[in-house]
């Protein structure tokens, strides 16, 4: 037992080490020339309109005309291997089903409609135009309205929170307050432009949305994210804590070397006496070997993208089935790592099949797979990850959940490295990645259950403030 004390010592001044060396890498100079940078075409930046201008998606017939033709003349694919399911990539067999339904079944009009049913903006910060969904409670003006940033990741979309938007704006008099809902697409995503030179990675769009956020008002305010926006949401929290109200992620994840020292030397002991982790939650962390060797098995594709992104979005952005099955295989992966030995990849059992081309859709239209896929190359970088910025611990209280299938566990002691303030994690023995898209409803309660002790800890340290004086 000694031999891990010391270990946790160790990782603690390892921690110190890199946080200072953060610290100074991070220092005010260099937070407030994030918000400064510049992603649009070069000579614009005097004309930035701070405009906020309503938008809808339109599905243009030209397009949709041209995307059928592209799914018609599509060429005759290789037949997968006998008996084999999703686990040389997604199966063939199932795409004649999946290309009819998007070309003949798959109502364009409606589903445009759908995903207009939300008011929705774009507004140009630092050069891009982002598009975010906004959604107001319907409260008399005397109740508190909490505003919520709600940052999804890739391979999805907005869309994630579409059965979400409904649940957390209703208002319950019971909690004391209101929510109101603010979503975007991460740049480069959707209908977000994506930026015109290097350099736009997690912690540049970190201050992106810190600008996109007081530009509607929000001086303070909470996040919500999963995937790609808890990396996004991690550099948040680290950069601009004081602005920050609360944080919840249901794909609680750190990048940091200093939570993996604790996570290597619990796989050290039995793990019945785990200072690291819930024993009753070990198999979702250890052992090492087995996890590490799922994850090689399961993310080349991160590789890809964090590499040469521009090479495979050439063929994405010139065929839908290209595009469909990258994104798909993705997202069957994604929601269960089981899903591989299922025949069409465990998609019906998750998930209508409009939701799943609707995503696709949130894609294709604006011709966005290269400009959101170059996220990994400017994320997974020395120039992101030498910082070290993910070490740096951050006090903004944070809650989490924990899906049973999520692509990744940590533990809390893990992650209280970073959050210093992590108020509870819930662990689901049910659901995977994408909880908001498969389970709305509970995925709206745990959210809403975070706010509530977000606003019991401002309360109650607001008292101690008070006493002091
Ligand atoms: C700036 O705006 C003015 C007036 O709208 C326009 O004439 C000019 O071309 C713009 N300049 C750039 C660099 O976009
Ligand atoms: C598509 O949906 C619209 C609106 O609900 C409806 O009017 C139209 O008939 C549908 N088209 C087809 C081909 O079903």
């Amino acid at each position: 037992m000694n031999a891990f004390v010391r270990i946790f010592v160790f990782s603690a001044c390892v921690s110190l080490v890199l946080g200072s060396t953060a610290k100074e890498i991070l220092s005010s100079e260099f937070i407030d020339g994030l918000s400064e940078e510049w992603w649009g075409p070069s000579g614009e930046e005097k004309n930035a309109s701070t405009c906020i201008t309503p938008f809808r998606v339109k599905m243009a017939d030209k397009m949709i005309k041209d995307l059928r033709f592209r799914i018609k003349n599509r060429r005759e694919v290789t037949p997968p291997l006998e008996g084999a399911a999703f686990q040389y990539g997604f199966n063939s067999d199932e795409l004649d089903y999946w290309m009819d339904f998007w070309a003949n079944h798959y109502n364009f009009t409606e589903r445009e409609a759908y995903m207009n049913k939300y008011p929705q903006f774009k507004t140009n910060i630092q050069g891009l135009d982002i598009h975010f969904v906004r959604v107001k409670p319907q409260v008399h003006h005397d109740v508190e309205v909490l505003p919520l940033l709600m940052l999804h990741g890739w391979p999805g979309s907005v869309l994630e929170f579409y059965e979400v938007i409904p649940i957390i704006t209703e208002y319950c008099e019971h909690n004391g307050f209101a929510v109101e809902v603010i979503v975007p697409s991460l740049p480069g995503f959707g209908f977000s432009d994506g930026a015109t030179r290097p350099g736009l990675g997690v912690i540049e769009i970190a201050a992106v949305f810190r600008n996109l956020m007081h530009r509607l008002g929000f001086e303070k305010f909470y996040v919500q994210s999963g995937d790609f926006g808890t990396i996004i949401a991690n550099q948040m929290v680290t950069l601009y804590p004081e602005e920050i109200l609360g944080y919840h992620t249901n794909e609680p994840f750190l990048l940091a070397p200093n939570v993996l020292i604790p996570y290597v030397a619990g796989s050290l002991s039995p793990f019945e006496q785990s200072l690291v982790v819930d024993p009753a939650l070990a198999d979702r962390m250890y052992p090492i070997l087995k996890i590490f060797l799922g994850a090689m098995e399961e993310t080349g594709f991160l590789h890809v993208h964090a590499t040469k992104p521009d090479t495979v979005g050439i063929g994405m952005s010139d065929s839908p089935m290209a595009l469909f099955t990258w994104l798909t295989q993705a997202v069957s992966w994604a929601s269960r790592s089981s899903n591989k030995f299922k025949h069409d990849g465990g998609l019906h059992d998750l998930y209508t099949p409009e939701s799943i081309i609707d995503n696709i859709m949130y894609y294709w239209s604006d011709n966005k797979f290269t400009t959101a896929t170059r996220l990994y190359a400017e994320s997974f970088n020395l120039r992101t990850l030498g910082t070290g910025i993910e070490s740096i611990p951050t006090p903004v209280p944070t809650c989490t959940v924990h899906a049973k299938d999520e692509i990744i566990y940590m533990s809390p002691a893990m992650l209280k490295i970073k959050y210093t303030n992590l108020l509870s994690s819930v662990p689901l023995d049910n659901y995977g990645h994408f909880l908001a898209w498969e389970a709305p409803e509970v995925f709206s309660r745990v959210v809403i259950d975070a706010l509530v002790e977000f606003r019991a800890y401002h309360a109650k340290n607001k008292n101690c403030n008070h006493n002091e004086f």
